[in-house]
């Protein structure tokens, strides 16, 4: 019996402090304070993207909350203000599956504020379709979408240096692979609908954020712009909404027990946003609030400037 309780108290605690120690990860340790300073955070009326609004409001910085639903988005101001005790946070319309909408936020945006000193490209999906423009959904959203809306406030970005861009994406990346062929004739990088496919296609958007930086990072070189790309962690967020219950019901204890909370999983964002001296890595790639080498294909410099160019092209720049 006394053997029985002492296992389990064991097994308890071993649990506990792996939790407390490896699910929950490093903290982002700057102190910087951001008084002074506009950030704009797309997706951020729920998830990380909300708790990083939150971090860099209590800083100082004044909040932009660049998000499509509008209900959604003042309900998220209004949480953003009380949580921070700022008032320096605005809620600006912006559906990154529409190329318009880019357009129109960045407009709005470049007419009404003075200041970009922090560009977070969070927002994500995880589900198929299609963006209003025709892309599929998870091409249009997590890459296509931040790629117009970077390149729209990458001049405010260069005059208001030291700036950063950072850019949400997943260790997901690493599954990845850019089927060009199919992005040329499909405008999406895979079009099936199972679990296992949505997971591929998901993967895929995901690389593309990686190359996406690479790229951007060349091309930033003389600037005083420098970006970042990031695996958040595994959390805990409504980016399953689109996922059948019957796989989240199945996932459910690995979920409460190995992934991390909204709070948890910012700290890479904000690791990336704040910590002082990392500009000469700009163009890596975080996780756990440490830069990390990552595979050939996702530095490959042909696969990236290719990206580059077809996203110039699909989304009317060039
Ligand atoms: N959760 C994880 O385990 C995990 C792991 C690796 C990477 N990530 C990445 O982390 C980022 C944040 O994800 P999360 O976990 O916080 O997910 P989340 O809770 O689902 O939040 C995603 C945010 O993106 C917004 N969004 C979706 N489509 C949009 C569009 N067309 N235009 C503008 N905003 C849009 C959502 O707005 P609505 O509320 O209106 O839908 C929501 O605010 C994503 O890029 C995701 O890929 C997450
Ligand atoms: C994150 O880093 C901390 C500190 O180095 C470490 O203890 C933890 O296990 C790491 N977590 C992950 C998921 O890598
Ligand atoms: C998604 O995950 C969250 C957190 O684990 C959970 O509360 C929610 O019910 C899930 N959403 C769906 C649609 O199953």
């Amino acid at each position: 019996m006394s053997t029985l309780i002492l296992v389990l108290v064991v097994v308890v605690g071993v649990a506990y402090i792996y939790r407390h120690i490896v699910v929950k990860g490093k903290r982002c340790t700057s102190k910087a304070k951001l008084h002074g300073k506009t950030v704009i955070v797309t997706g951020s009326n729920t998830g990380i993207g909300k708790t990083a609004a939150i971090d860099l409001a209590r800083r100082g910085a004044r909040v932009i909350l660049a998000c499509r639903s509008r209900q959604r988005g003042e309900a998220a101001l209004e949480e953003v203000k009380r949580e921070s005790g700022s008032n320096q946070v605005l809620f600006m319309p912006l559906d990154l599956g529409s190329l318009a909408s880019i357009r129109s936020f960045a407009d709005t945006f470049l007419k009404s504020e003075k200041r970009l000193d922090l560009l977070i490209n969070n927002a994500g999906v995880f589900m198929q379709g299609q963006t209003q423009d025709g892309f599929g959904m998870m091409f249009g959203v997590n890459h296509l979408g931040h790629f117009l809306l970077t390149n729209l406030l990458l001049d405010r970005l260069k005059e208001c240096g030291p700036s950063r861009i950072v850019t949400v994406s997943s260790m997901a990346h690493n599954f990845g692979k850019i089927d060009f062929e199919c992005l040329n004739t499909k405008r999406a990088l895979g079009t099936g609908t199972s679990f296992m496919e949505v997971l591929q296609v998901y993967s895929d958007s995901k690389l593309c954020n990686v190359l996406f930086t690479h790229e951007l990072a060349k091309r930033l070189q003389g600037s005083k712009v420098s970006c970042f790309s990031l695996h958040p962690g595994a959390i805990n967020s409504e980016l399953n909404r689109s996922t059948s219950s019957l796989i989240v019901i199945c996932l459910k204890p690995i979920t409460t027990f190995f992934f991390k909370n909204t709070v948890q999983g910012c700290q890479t964002t904000l690791h990336c946003a704040l910590q002082e001296g990392i500009e000469p890595l700009s163009g890596r790639y975080f996780s756990n609030c440490t830069v990390r080498d990552v595979y050939a294909k996702a530095k490959d410099d042909a696969a990236a400037k290719k990206l580059w160019e077809i996203s110039e092209r699909f989304s009317g720049l060039a």
